[in-house]
């Protein structure tokens, strides 16, 4: 399977730098005009009418990787130059996921591709925010917590806002990562670009410094909470939210960094949070976390899903899913991930349910019901329903949902599943239900 975004690595004296995710492929535009050294007058003429360029300005733009994608003004800041139009530009490449939003400096852009200037406050960006039920009942807590004054007005001012990332790389462990999203860190860090995480506590800083300091007197190694997980060395942790509220609230910070869409970040007293670690005799490192709603009306079993830059593509992600589904089979429970799901989730968890379904299809002799499988797997049937939907491996007969699971069509489904991931050692899980814990 092809990659839709691919890290690059350099190294960084001891600390190994994650750079942002790079697009879905290489479906490179035609230049809109030439951009060679020799600049026209009109073209002259035509920098110097423009810009600076409005915001909702859409314009082609050279990216990284050398070639000019189409992207969108997001905002643009002022440069301390003696030139009245010098700017730079917050750019959104609309071909690609937000995550590749960055500021560029004029020269990047060719602005003989300019084509229109959109009035953004026209947009009606409430209507077009696909929110849970959920999602919104979160966003009503987060308002009492200080925005009860939002209209639709302000919230649509607040999604503005938080278009331009604020924090452009953060330092974890032995990773110096570059983000991928607006994180509502306390105001106090919003003029900082760079913030310093002690890996253990997730406690952020300003300066390294101050990590340093923190570190010498820093009593954690691993979170907070039970091991309730060991095999070789991988370990998950079961943190409560409401006994351990700063790690988890730092949890969230950190996490919005690279989640697109959601608002948990007061009420994390109702959740418990999955840290997995990978562990050597420094400590157990954080891999990546998922966070599961103490009590779901809606039957989900995970809310957020994280594995680190450093770790991703590891199996990682698959293995912090199927162990979700592991706590469904242990309560007795199916089911399902708070959607709406991010690119990246949907490619991992469209993985995950592919290959379960197929392992348990090719082994089965005769018929096999979708309740079964959802039975077997914890996996909710709407969810088999869709997958297998989707593969192309269900017909409706009679007023039914009927399985067809030739073994050559499951082989080839099987393969282009790609890999299975990390495996859950199910004997190595020593853990109990939240509800009956209390
Ligand atoms: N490009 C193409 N396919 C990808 C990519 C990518 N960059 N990343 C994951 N996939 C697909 C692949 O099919 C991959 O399997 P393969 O490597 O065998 O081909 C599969 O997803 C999962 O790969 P893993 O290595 O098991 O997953 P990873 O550790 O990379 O974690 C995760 C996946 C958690 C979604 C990660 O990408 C992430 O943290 N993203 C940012 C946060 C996010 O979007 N979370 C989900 C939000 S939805 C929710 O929380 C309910
Ligand atoms: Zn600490």
């Amino acid at each position: 399977m092809g990659s839709i975004d691919t890290p690059t690595i350099t190294e960084n004296g001891s600390t190994q730098s994650y750079a942002a995710a790079a697009p879905a492929d290489d479906n490179q535009r035609p230049l809109a005009s030439s951009n060679g050294a020799q600049e026209s007058e009109a073209t002259k003429k035509r920098r110097t009418g423009i810009h600076p360029l409005e915001v909702g300005t859409r314009v082609m733009c050279r990216w990284r990787d050398g070639k000019y994608h189409p992207v969108k003004v997001i905002e643009r800041r002022k440069l301390q130059s003696a030139e009245p139009s010098d700017y730079e530009y917050y750019v959104h490449y609309t071909e690609f996921n937000r995550r590749l939003d960055e500021w560029v400096k004029l020269e990047q852009l060719d602005l003989d591709s300019v084509e229109t200037v959109v009035d953004e406050k026209v947009e009606d960006k409430v209507a077009s925010l696909k929110m849970t039920r959920h999602q919104k009942r979160k966003i009503d807590e987060t308002h009492v917590e200080g925005h009860e004054e939002l209209d639709a007005a302000s919230l649509r001012e607040h999604e503005e806002f938080t278009k331009v990332k604020n924090i452009a790389t953060i330092e974890l462990g032995r990773y110096e990562i570059e983000t991928w999203y607006f994180s509502p860190f306390p105001p106090e860090y919003n003029d900082s670009l760079k913030l310093y995480f002690c890996e253990f506590c997730l406690n952020f800083m300003k300066r390294k410094e101050q990590l340093q300091r923190h570190m010498r007197k820093c009593d954690l190694k691993h979170p907070p909470g039970d091991e309730i997980y060991r095999s070789g060395t991988l370990s998950m942790f079961e943190v409560d939210g409401k006994k351990n509220k700063v790690y988890g609230q730092n949890l969230c910070y950190l996490a919005k960094l690279f989640l697109d869409h959601k608002t948990l970040y007061y009420d994390v007293d109702l959740f418990l949070f999955y840290v997995l670690c990978e562990c050597d005799d420094r400590g157990c490192h954080m891999v990546g976390y998922f966070s599961k709603e103490k009590h779901s009306e809606e039957s989900y079993n995970l809310a957020c899903i994280l594995t680190l830059p450093p770790y991703q593509r590891k199996g990682y992600g698959k293995f912090l899913i199927a162990f979700s589904y592991e706590l469904s089979k242990k309560e007795g429970k199916v089911g399902t991930p708070e959607r709406p799901l991010s690119d990246l989730g949907l490619l991992s968890y469209r993985g995950y349910w592919t290959r379960v379904l197929l392992d348990i299809l090719k082994k089965h002799k005769g018929n096999i019901s979708i309740k079964e499988l959802s039975d077997m797997t914890a996996i909710k049937a709407e969810d088999i329903l869709t997958t297998l939907q989707s593969l192309e491996l269900i017909q409706y007969r009679k007023g039914q949902h009927v399985i067809c699971a030739d073994p050559k069509v499951l082989d080839r489904h099987l393969k282009a599943a790609g890999r299975g991931g990390l495996e859950v050692d199910v004997s190595k899980l020593i853990w109990t239900p939240y509800k009956e814990q209390s």
